[in-house]
């Protein structure tokens, strides 16, 4: 088989990168080793910046959002008992983010590709890219038990944290960046409506927790846990009381309790391979970058590069290489920015195993100064709301 644009995984950055293209006149084919369930129902992010929700709509994926997507204009930080809210338009100029599942995402750019587009091959697992330096990239994969050989004018590795093209940069010119932490997110689905009609983000002397949801009547929850810990090894009631006590205020506040649908833990690392270019081959989302998930950047991060590369690559198609020679470069400051911020957010709200009074002491001063000092609020609140994306971006 032969395409354009080769393109190896089917999370938010592969199918609106193929949205994009086909907008465009470009001609992709998409690769993911899973099958279409599994994608559209594996539970992730739930957070949208304005600058994503913007690009969803602009690829005319945005109908549904539109309708039960839910606009949040702040969030809660909660420490010491206390609650304190971050206004995001008073803070930065009229930002908000909406609350739409990553799993929803997924199924309405799924849904569109398969009314409109090229070809999605589920059950498609790419095996490697080969000869990525050179003007005709190959993607070699396997589709219904036979191997077969895909071949591109450029591959684009959208494959996630655990796939294969980021190998295929050679390690004489790949360089990576990691962090693992020694907490990892025990995260739960509860039928039961939000306990506040806003994020609440907690801290506590006995870890972070924080309060989100998917729906009027659908919670997400989560809890700090220690890296390792096996979900299984929680009880139903135990997730509950301890979210209760993490939680907990001084005024009337309460949780509500309900039957819990789903739990997993999800480890928390931060990791970046530079560059996100090698040759014909440009790597986008998590194949390229990892952030621990307290900022809710990293589906965000995935949608701008999607957006960036699909501009690039348009702009080579019509001649004009500066844009994919730029994609890198202009990506890697987003990165950089969001690994800040995510790294801060997560320092800002999680008890480390070994913390001391000391470092107790210096993050509860850290947390009064966001709740007391604006120009510290609208730091976080710019951040989390994210940039606009422009030009180039
Ligand atoms: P992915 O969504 O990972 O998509 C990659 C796709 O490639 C997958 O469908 C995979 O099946 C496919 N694939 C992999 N290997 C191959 C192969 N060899 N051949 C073909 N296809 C392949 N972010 C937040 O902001 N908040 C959160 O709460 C949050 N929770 C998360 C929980 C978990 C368990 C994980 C893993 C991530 C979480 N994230 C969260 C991060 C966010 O979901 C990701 O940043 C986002 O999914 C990135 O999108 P992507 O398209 O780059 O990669
Ligand atoms: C969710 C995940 C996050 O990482 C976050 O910061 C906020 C919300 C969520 O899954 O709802």
């Amino acid at each position: 088989m032969r395409t354009q644009v080769g393109i190896i995984g089917a999370g938010p950055a592969g199918l609106l990168l193929a949205r994009l293209l086909h907008t465009a006149g470009i001609d992709s084919v998409v690769l993911e080793s899973r099958d279409r369930a599994y994608v559209e129902t594996r539970q992730r992010a739930g957070i949208l910046e304005q600058g994503t929700a913007d690009a969803l709509r602009a690829a005319g994926a945005g109908e549904r959002m539109d309708r039960e997507g839910l606009r949040h204009d702040g969030i809660e930080l909660r420490f010491a008992r206390r609650r304190h809210r971050v206004d995001f338009p008073t803070l930065t100029g009229g930002r908000s983010v909406t609350v739409y599942a990553q799993t929803e995402v997924c199924k309405d750019l799924i849904a569109l590709q398969r009314r409109e587009g090229g070809p999605l091959l589920f059950g498609a697992e790419a095996l490697a890219v080969e000869d990525a330096a050179t003007d005709r990239p190959r993607v070699r994969y396997r589709h219904r038990g036979r191997e077969r050989v895909l071949e591109c004018a450029y591959v684009a590795g959208c494959d996630g944290f655990h796939g294969v093209s980021r190998a295929a940069v050679p390690p004489t010119v790949a360089r990576t960046y990691e962090r693992s932490y020694p907490y990892a997110w025990l995260g739960v689905l509860a039928a039961v409506p939000p306990s506040h009609d806003e994020l609440v983000y907690a801290r506590h002397d006995r870890g972070f927790a924080l309060l989100s949801l998917r729906s009027p009547t659908v919670s997400r929850l989560y809890l700090q846990v220690p890296a390792g810990t096996d979900p299984a090894a929680w009880s139903d009631a135990e997730i509950w009381d301890e979210l209760e006590r993490r939680l907990e205020t001084d005024d009337a506040w309460q949780l509500a309790r309900g039957p819990l649908t789903a739990k997993s833990v999800t480890p928390l690392r931060s990791f970046v391979h530079e560059p996100l270019r090698h040759g014909r081959l440009l790597l986008a989302g998590d194949a390229a970058h990892i952030v621990p998930p307290t900022g809710a950047k990293g589906l965000n991060l995935a949608v701008g590069d999607a957006v960036a590369l699909a501009r690039a690559l348009i702009a080579a198609e019509r001649g004009d290489p500066a844009p994919l020679a730029a994609y890198s470069a202009d990506r890697l400051r987003r990165v950089w920015q969001a690994e800040r911020f995510s790294n801060a957010m997560t320092a800002l709200l999680h008890r480390p195993p070994d913390a001391t009074p000391f470092d107790d002491r210096l993050q509860l001063a850290q947390l009064d100064r966001v709740a007391t000092c604006r120009a510290a609020r609208a730091d976080l609140a710019e951040a989390y709301t994210g940039e606009p994306f422009t030009g180039g971006d």
